[in-house]
Order: structure tokens, then sequence, then C-alpha cells
């Protein structure tokens, strides 16, 4: 895990790619502010890698100095100073052949390259899987690649948290709350559709906290009967209105992912599943039901407390690892503390929801329903 300690670092450069969440800029002041104490040159990549893959494109340059002035009051501006991209991934770049055909191909060699010409020592790559797989892949072609894991999905492994996560979820808190007393004065049935790609995370928590009645995630294939029959016990019990929380990649027994759109170079854009679920509850309950999508509404605004302690934490341990010589590490929160583990054991394997996790025993002792079939 250790490359070359003795060569000094001098010119670090960070890169955030990926979805956005709140917290990247407050990682990138800290590893700014950290470097800069340590004497070393700090540099932003636009735009994930674009920057150096197409670094024409910016008026100012593919890689923006970072200074003191730069990352100052950006604690709690949410988004990312450098901006962020998750389409064309490096490792399969979409490119349109001659003919008109369409092709992948891998990029990462041009971006070693411009490490190179940039005289850059080390990158801090600031994202989610596809920004660890490429930072895995840049760190076997010789870069000293140290990761910070982000998502507001929370569903790295080898992490406790990735900053973002709390944030989206007192967001959609927020949302159910709202949505509660106007679903309790209509009586109408309110589904909450959340993001969280193929982790149930931000619905399973948020819903907890909101207090809602129904929650679908992907790890427990739901069955529609029990969706209704759990409205229709409730009213028959004098509540005459439903919170159903649905994370986008909830799926019913035996059925199939709802999928919005699936692009070349790209990972597959989830959504619509609170549409689908809505129209069948009010098909088999006859309630009157209405659909919320909070979607990217989870990960714009300000990071919170939380959230910016750890983007802080993960930015300036980012810093200390490199200059404890280590490489091809992700910075991980493991309880009250940062510490590294090999990038390549935290890419490959999602942290989904352990279904025998006290936090799924909690919502059932709430009496939350996941619905799944008998
Ligand atoms: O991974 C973060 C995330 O917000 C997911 O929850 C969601 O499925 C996806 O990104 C949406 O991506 P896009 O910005 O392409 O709509």
């Amino acid at each position: 895990m250790l490359l070359d300690s003795t060569k000094t670092i001098k010119r670090v450069a960070i890169s955030t790619g990926g979805g956005d969440a709140p917290g990247l800029n407050a990682v990138i002041r800290a590893a700014t502010l950290s470097g800069i104490k340590r004497g070393w040159e700090m540099y932003g990549i636009r735009d994930g890698f674009h920057g150096l893959l197409t670094p024409e494109q910016y008026r100012e340059g593919g890689i923006i100095r970072l200074n003191r002035e730069k990352v100052r009051g950006i604690t709690l501006l949410g988004g990312t100073i450098l901006g962020t991209s998750n389409r064309n991934n490096p490792l399969r770049y979409p490119i349109t052949l001659p003919d008109g055909s369409k092709e992948e191909v891998d990029r990462t060699d041009e971006i070693v390259r411009a490490f190179a010409l940039h005289r850059l020592d080390a990158l801090i790559t600031v994202g989610g899987d596809g920004s660890l797989e490429i930072g895995n892949i840049l760190a076997k072609k010789g870069l000293r690649v140290i990761a910070v894991p982000k998502t507001i999905d929370n569903d790295l492994d080898k992490t406790d948290f990735t900053f973002g996560f709390d944030s989206a979820v007192a967001f959609a808190v927020e949302g159910i709350d709202r949505l509660h007393s106007t679903a309790a004065s209509h009586g109408r049935v309110i589904v909450v559709e959340v993001m969280g790609r193929y982790a149930g995370w931000i619905a399973l928590e948020a819903g907890i906290a909101g207090s809602a009645d129904i929650i679908l995630i992907p790890e427990i294939p739901y069955d529609l009967r029990k969706v209704s029959e759990k409205i229709l016990e409730r009213e028959a019990a004098g509540r005459f209105f439903t919170i159903v929380v649905v994370a986008e990649g909830a799926a019913p027994v035996g059925g199939s992912l709802s999928v919005i759109q699936k692009e070349a170079g790209r990972e597959k854009r989830l959504g619509g599943i609170g549409e689908k679920v809505a129209h069948e509850i009010e098909t088999l309950t006859g309630k009157e039901t209405r659909v919320v999508v909070l979607g990217h509404l989870l990960r714009g605004g300000t990071p919170s407390a939380f959230d910016r302690i750890i983007a802080l934490r993960f930015g300036a341990a980012a810093v200390r690892a490199l200059e404890n010589g280590e490489q091809s590490v992700m910075i991980a929160l493991e309880g009250q503390r940062m510490k590294s583990v090999p990038i390549a054991e935290a890419i490959g394997k999602m942290k989904s929801v352990p279904l025998d996790s006290d936090i799924i025993q909690t919502a059932r002792d709430l009496s939350i329903s996941f619905c799944e079939p008998d």
C-alpha cells in the first residue's frame, strides 16, 4: 500500500466526480487548507476528469489553482466549486466512429499523461463507486491516489457513512413531515419517492424518522396486495391517511426496476416507481392517492452539521494519508475514527441495508410495514 514515500509531494490535484452531494465543498476546503499548510500546491480538476480530457472547453483551463481565497466560505455551500459529472466515464468514454457507430474507449492513459504534463504528484478523488473504480485503475497505472467516499445513497462498502447522506435524509424527513399534515387533512394516501439507487438507506431512515406507515426498499421486494391491505387496515382503524415512502430502486416481488433512461457511458437513471405504486394503490383501494418525487432536491442545498464535520475530516485525513506515503487507499469512517482501506477492497461491493439490522427491526417494532409477501 505504501508507494515511494520518499518522493516529496509538491502538487496535488483534487477531483469531484459522480452525482453531487452536500459536503463536497467542505472536503475541497479541508484538503486544500491541509495541503497548503504542508507547503503543497493544490489544484482542482474541473468536472470530474473532463478538465484533463477536454481542457480546451474551459476558458480558465481544465485545472485551477486552489488557494485560501478560492476555498473561503464554501463549507456551507451545496454542490461543488469544481463541477462534477456522472457521464462520459473515462474508463468507458463513448465516442462516435466515422461510420456513425458508437464505441466506448478507455481514456485513463490520457489522464496519466495530463498528470505528468501538469507535474502533479498525487490525486485526491472524491466520489462514489464510479470514481473509486477510476481511481483504482489510475493507481494501477502509477498515480498516487487517495479516494474520499461520497454519495447521498450511503451505499459504499467499508465506510459507516458517506457525507451527503445525512443532509439528504434530513431534507426527506422535512418533506414527509409536511406531507403528513396534508395527507391527514384530506384522508389521502401520499407516496413519496426518494433517491438511493439500488440501496434503501434514504427511504428507510427518512421513513422511520418521518413516521411513514409503509417503506418500500430494494432489499425487500414488496407485494402490492400487502400495501393495499395495510392501507385498508388503517382505514378500518380510523386512520384515513397513509404515508408510503418508496426508494427509487424498489421493485415488486418478481417485478423489475423502474428505469427512466439508459444511455452509453453512464449509469441507468432510475425513477418512476412512485407513480406506478400510487396508480396501483388507487386501483386496488379506491383511495385518492398522490405522489411526490423528492428527486434532486435531496442532493441540493447546504450540508448538515454532521455532513460538514465528516466531510472536513475526510478531506484532512486524505492529505494526512498522502503525507504518510499511503497509496491507493480510500478514507473510511469507522465508528468515531477515520481510517484507510485499500480502494480495491472498497469497490465492487455495494452496502445494502442488512435485513437482520436493528434499524429494520426497529421499523417492524414500530409497525411500519415493508409489505413483503407472507
Ligand atoms: O448516486 C446519487 C444519485 O442521486 C442516486 O440516488 C440517483 O439514482 C442518481 O444519483 C441520479 O443521477 P442523475 O444526476 O444522473 O439524475
